[in-house]
């Protein structure tokens, strides 16, 4: 897909889909959000406007399940392609709340495929997850290894990919990128954009950001016993702003070749749990209070990418470092303790 082009963000007030509708926009693209604030809010659109200097062209509150409300923004736009970000996507939630997850994660994408079909729009490029790897020793992963998801979230993911990866064999014109991701932290370098968890953060990064500006008291590290350099879980953390470069780079290969690719998006570098409190204490300038406790159920020691194959595809590398990620994160927490002003 060569020069500006009209797209569809769907879940683009979240963390990843706003960090993304900047880099569209800054790269001469309309973007139009549809997001039903469920675990974002508008704020997060006047973010966008902010840091971009011009905002996304129209932004819907809207569930993808909602047909009707689907099809009018269909109707009123003419995209070229759709970037398919609206999912939840929390690993303990997922699994009190199976079925949810299917309908919303599942339903939702088999919705816009629809929506997609009946307005002649052919590309996608779609938000999937390591966490289809699952329970694994193998590092680093690359694309063909088999998938193994260990909770609801993540079959929801390989689901998505299994169904789009048929709908491609039997619709040749559709063409589908689908970006399995690592652990995307940090936040944009301004400290206007970042992470915005609802209620107590279930993941790392924005948790160390609570415990550092004390909202929290301490972080609980989940298990010292991995057969890990340290013992701590080691992850393939990558920026958020190399993540959002990755979504730009894909909508511009999407007429590479038709069909459905799938490319890892990480750096190919581990972080522990004790390294990446470490950085983030040396970022906050004070010591981040910890205390070691059991294995959440369900993590793995260590999952890294193998991220060659996009970049022999499209040349995208990382181009941000730990530090980068726990500095923006850092200065993002201390702008907004309380995430977006609504
Ligand atoms: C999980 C999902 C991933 C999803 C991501 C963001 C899996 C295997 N992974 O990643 O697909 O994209 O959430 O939603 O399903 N940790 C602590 N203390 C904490 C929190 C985490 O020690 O309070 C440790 C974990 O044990 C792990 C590392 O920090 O070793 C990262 O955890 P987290 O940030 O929750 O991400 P993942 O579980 O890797």
């Amino acid at each position: 897909m060569l020069g500006p082009s009209t797209v569809l963000v769907t879940g683009g007030a979240g963390f990843i889909g706003s960090h993304t509708a900047v880099e569209l926009l800054d790269h001469g693209h309309e973007v139009v959000i549809v997001d039903d604030y469920s675990n974002s809010s508008p704020g997060a659109v006047e973010r966008i406007a902010k840091v971009a200097g011009r905002p996304p062209a129209a932004a819907y509150e809207a569930d993808l399940l909602d047909r009707r409300a689907l099809t009018e923004v269909f109707d009123n736009h003419s995209f070229d392609a759709v970037v398919h970000f609206a999912a939840k996507k929390a690993v303990g939630e997922s699994v009190r709340l199976p079925v949810e997850y299917y309908d919303i994660n599942v339903g939702g994408t088999t919705a816009l495929l629809r929506a997609m079909r009946e307005h002649e729009v052919h590309r996608l490029v779609f938000s999937s997850s390591c966490s289809i790897y699952g329970d694994t020793t193998k590092v680093p992963l690359t694309e063909g290894d088999p998938a193994r998801p260990t909770n609801p979230y993540a079959t929801t993911k390989w689901l998505c990919e299994r169904i789009l990866t048929d709908v491609c064999r039997y619709v040749p014109e559709l063409s589908v990128l689908a970006l399995r991701y690592f652990n995307p932290v940090g936040a944009h370098p301004s400290g206007l954009l970042g992470e915005v968890p609802n209620g107590v953060p279930n993941n790392v990064m924005p948790y160390l950001a609570q415990v550092a500006d004390g909202r929290l008291d301490r972080l609980q590290v989940f298990g010292d016993d991995y057969p890990t350099p340290d013992g701590t879980g080691v992850r393939d953390y990558v920026h958020v702003m190399d993540v959002a470069e990755g979504h730009r780079m894909a909508l511009e290969h999407l007429d590479d070749k038709p069909g459905m690719s799938v490319f890892n998006i990480g750096t190919g570098r581990g972080t522990s749990v004790l390294e990446l409190v470490s950085a983030f204490s040396h970022a906050a300038g004070t010591p981040i209070p910890y205390e070691i406790t059991g294995r959440r159920p369900g993590d793995v020691a260590e999952l890294i990418a193998d991220a060659t194959a996009v970049a022999r595809a499209w040349g995208w590398t990382t181009s941000r470092d730990l530090a980068a990620m726990v500095e923006d994160a850092w200065r993002f927490q201390q702008m907004n303790p309380a995430g977006y002003p609504n």
